[in-house]
């Protein structure tokens, strides 16, 4: 079975692309710093994977780390040779992802976000492995003043560092892919907003401290952790005023991964940028008043001042990925309020609970 070299496989997104990759039976490698993320974080995959597999141990190694430290990159890299287990293809997902974070400190986010991956891309041209999937963002269409939705040639102007650090990363893929005698296969997947958890409840997103995001947010509200969500304007000129998103499903977003993989490796030299979402815009309002309903819980809300650096409308014209990939989103909202609120309840309950499960070290 083909190994994927995961990074920031720890984090929101990571570890439920993971469990997906291990359900489609590849062996995956995960680097992460936990900067971002919990331990045991990865062990929850594994249990969860467990119900599907005697041999869930096997296919899942984890290695603590930076994405910054080249030698420990190229280590993984001979170690899963040595193993027998080469790499065939890399995940990116390892960054910093908070926007107002990166204003405040901008080398470290180019440091780590845009530094990290020019080592990483330096390893990978090393071991001859040309296939990565990167984690981009619909952040990089900055502010939009148009009601259509985004295609992918769509203009691109970031307005924060985090949103330049992205569109560097995906140039600098450009110039590889363009430059290089190989051939590439490279796949940006432009991820619009994605939310919800893993059915079972048991993965999540942790977000540290008070969250900047809306469904994190909503959740420590429900809970109570939080007294009250502001929702940020109301005269938008939207249907009911506030501003519009596509929220898509974190479970359909780890399968996009690995149906972009299935799709590369499919292809001799490809570089493909693709918008990530179900197409489907909602309101700020819609949202809070479908996660009042399907979760049956009092959400205390009021309106404030439009946030600064906001589009009022983002959504993503997901034709290509649709066309392109053999994916396609299969939950909709009230799947992604649920299974969001359900990991809140549980995380919230298990918070400390540790697994009985040990990570296999690959170094
Ligand atoms: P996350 O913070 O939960 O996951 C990122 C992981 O990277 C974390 O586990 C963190 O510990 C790790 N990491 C950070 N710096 C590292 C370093 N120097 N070395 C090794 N590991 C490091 O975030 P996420 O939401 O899962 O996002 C994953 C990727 O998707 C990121 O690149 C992010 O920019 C991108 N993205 C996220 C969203 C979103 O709304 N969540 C939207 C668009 C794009
Ligand atoms: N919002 C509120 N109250 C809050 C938080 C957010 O009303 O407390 C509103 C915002 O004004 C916006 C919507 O909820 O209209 C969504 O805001 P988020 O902060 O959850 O998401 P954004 O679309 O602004 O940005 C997020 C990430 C970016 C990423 C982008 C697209 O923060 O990094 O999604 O993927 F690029």
């Amino acid at each position: 079975m083909p190994t994927i070299f995961l990074t920031g496989g720890s984090g929101y997104i990571g570890t439920h692309t993971c469990l997906t990759l291990l359900n489609a039976g590849f062996n995956v490698i995960v680097l992460d710093s936990n900067i971002n993320s919990k331990k045991r974080a990865l062990k929850k995959v594994l249990e969860i994977y467990k119900l599907s597999s005697f041999n869930f141990k096997n296919q899942l190694f984890f290695v603590e780390g930076d994405i910054r430290n080249e030698n420990l990159i190229n280590e993984i890299f001979e170690k899963a040779k040595n193993k027998k287990m080469p790499i065939n293809a890399v995940l990116h997902l390892a960054g910093l992802k908070s926007v107002r974070e990166s204003i405040n400190n901008p080398l470290e986010y180019w440091d780590v976000n845009v530094g990290g991956s020019i080592k990483l891309f330096r390893c990978m041209i090393k071991h001859n492995c040309h296939t990565i999937v990167f984690s981009s963002s619909a952040t990089i269409y900055g502010i939009q003043e148009i009601e259509d939705s985004i295609k992918e040639d769509g203009s691109i102007n970031p307005i924060n560092p985090y949103g330049e650090n992205k569109v560097t990363i995906e140039k600098i893929l450009k110039n590889i892919f363009d430059g290089s005698k190989e051939n590439w296969r490279i796949a940006n997947l432009r991820y619009f907003n994605p939310i919800g958890a893993h059915s079972s409840g048991l993965i999540g997103e942790e977000p540290r401290g008070i969250p900047n995001n809306i469904f994190p947010y909503i959740c420590e509200v429900g809970s109570g952790r939080i007294d009250k969500l502001q929702i940020f304007g109301r005269d938008w000129p939207t249907r009911d005023g506030t501003c519009i998103r596509d929220y898509i499903h974190v479970m359909d977003l780890a399968e996009a991964h690995k149906s972009a993989l299935d799709y590369l490796n499919k292809k001799d030299s490809e570089f493909i940028n693709l918008n990530i979402g179900t197409g489907i815009g909602t309101s700020v309002l819609e949202l809070v008043k479908t996660f009042i309903k399907v979760n049956e819980c009092n959400l205390n809300y009021e309106f404030a001042e439009r946030r600064e650096g906001d589009s009022y409308h983002l959504v993503a014209n997901n034709e290509l990925a649709l066309q392109t990939l053999n994916w396609k989103p299969q939950k909709n909202l009230e799947d992604m309020c649920r299974d969001g609120w359900q990991w809140q309840k549980f995380n919230k309950e298990f918070l400390e609970n540790t697994s009985s499960i040990n990570l296999q070290k690959l170094i």
